[in-house]
């Protein structure tokens, strides 16, 4: 069994300050209170490899890894050297780095559909800059958005189209329009319904299903018949997938992609890759059309961050860091269904996707989604040492971590059995967590409504008649 959790007063104390310094007590919507139960670590010290320990001391096998950021572990030992002797000589300067062009090169040779590379910070900056391309190769303002993936850019053009668009004028929501995965037909009547007005369409490679007949290369000959460009978001797939990107894997080329998260192993990294045809508008050498403002950050090349891209880089050229990725998910995935049956909640639970990039999903006793079971499932991993909001893996993520895991995830689907019985309310503690994209707050805070949180792991009264009946 993994680590046993004692208490989270620090994490409670810094939640309460956190809260009133921060809209939302945190920097990363996916990251906040909302999104985890009650009984939780608000915050964490530090992590190594596989685990991450809280600010009470508890430790964890993390999943997820830093929304995907990730890969090869925490402070990942190859990668911290490379940044400590990088930065000793300075992080910003007037003029670039040689590094950049080192990084460009090295980010080249792994994304061979590209010809040139413009890197920035995050992945949103990415998208954005990818979709102001298109528009102005274009000279059309619709972007078409793949309707199934969940995330693409911080800015307008995207958060416009999520149930939380507050303060995004209409004029540009009415530009995004979108289509269904695996769906040509959604995707052509898209393009009758805007002929000759759509600039781009972005979608991910695959969100876990993979693409069904020839559907990528059936829409970037749709995209290319009405004069689109055809952009692949990368940012997850990119260095889960294969070494050189999903794109590889698919044997499909876009006109551009994007790549970010995992490309730095948790230091600040994205890049904007693509064909040189277009990727020169933003350059200072071509004369014949507009010039277009293609990314350009101060932090954008940050040495250490390029350090950080070529390093990991070159872990995964060297070593099989993908086929581990994929024996580690392949084993939780079937150990998780395993456990499932056992424990008589297989229609309620299971583990899916793409075996690096592994999600889970939760239903009800009435076999809908729902929070409340999401909750308690988290709750009841994070009492036995395993904070797993996904089931995503790292490179350091060992059988060792997995079979731990698998202990966790037995005993936790043993309350959410007793759940479906009982109703979930008798086992969480607390309110469910929420979706981040939703247009008002429904819960109360956290901490206010669940007044006997101390000691913390006290089971609630209710929870401790039930747990005591099930010894
Ligand atoms: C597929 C995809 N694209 C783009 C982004 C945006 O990246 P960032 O958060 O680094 O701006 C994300 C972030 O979660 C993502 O998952």
């Amino acid at each position: 069994m993994a680590h046993i959790i004692s208490t989270f007063d620090n994490s409670n104390e810094l939640r309460n300050r956190a809260k009133s310094l921060i809209p939302g007590g945190a920097h990363t919507y996916a990251k906040g209170d909302d999104q985890y139960p009650v009984l939780s670590p608000g915050f964490i010290a530090r992590g190594h490899g596989a685990h991450v320990y809280d600010v009470d001391g508890n430790r964890y096998i993390e999943y997820g890894m830093g929304n995907r950021a990730v890969s090869l572990g925490h402070a990942y030992p190859k990668v911290l050297r490379a940044v400590e002797r990088e930065i000793r000589n300075g992080a910003n300067f007037t003029r670039p780095a040689s590094i950049e062009v080192e990084c460009a090169s090295m980010f080249l040779d792994t994304i061979e559909t590209a010809q040139m590379v413009k890197f920035c910070k995050d992945g949103s900056h990415a998208t954005s800059g990818a979709i102001r391309l298109a528009r102005a190769v274009t000279g059309r303002e619709i972007v078409a958005r793949c309707a199934d993936h969940p995330f693409f850019s911080t800015d307008d053009w995207f958060i416009g189209t999520t149930p939380m668009n507050a303060g995004i004028p209409k004029a540009v929501k009415d530009l995004t329009v979108s289509f269904k995965y695996n769906d040509i037909g959604s995707a052509r009547a898209m393009f009758k319904r805007h002929r000759g007005k759509i600039a781009a369409v972005i979608l991910e490679p695959s969100k876990g299903d993979a693409p069904k007949n020839g559907f990528l290369h059936q829409l970037r000959e749709l995209c290319h018949e009405s004069g689109a460009l055809f952009i692949l978001d990368e940012m997850i797939t990119g260095f889960r997938w294969h070494l050189n990107g999903a794109q590889a894997l698919y044997g499909i080329e876009p006109d551009l992609s994007c790549f970010g998260k995992a490309l730095g192993n948790g230091f600040a990294i994205s890049a904007l890759a693509g064909k040189r045809e277009f990727m020169e508008l933003g350059g200072i050498e071509q004369r014949e059309k507009p010039r277009v403002f293609l990314l350009s950050t101060t932090h954008g090349a940050e040495t250490h961050a390029m350090a950080a891209a070529i390093a990991t880089m070159k872990v995964y050229h060297n070593e099989p860091v993908i086929e581990h990725l994929m024996e580690m998910g392949e084993l939780l995935r079937k150990g998780v269904a395993e456990i499932a049956v056992a424990r008589g909640v297989s229609e309620h639970f299971h583990a899916s996707g793409f075996a690096s990039n592994l999600v889970y999903g939760t239903l009800d006793q009435d076999r809908q989604p729902s929070q409340a079971f999401r909750t308690l499932f988290l709750q009841e991993l994070i009492k036995r040492g395993v904070l797993a909001p996904s089931f995503v893996v790292s490179y350091t993520h060992t059988k060792r971590e997995v079979q731990r895991t698998l202990e966790a995830v037995d005993g936790a689907l043993r309350v959410y059995r007793k759940a479906l019985e009982n109703g979930v309310s008798n086992y969480l503690v607390g309110r469910p967590s929420d979706v981040v994209f939703r247009a008002t707050n429904r819960f109360v805070a956290p901490l206010a409504d669940v007044p006997a949180l101390v000691p913390q792991l006290d089971l609630h009264p209710r929870q401790k008649k039930l747990h005591s009946a099930e010894r």
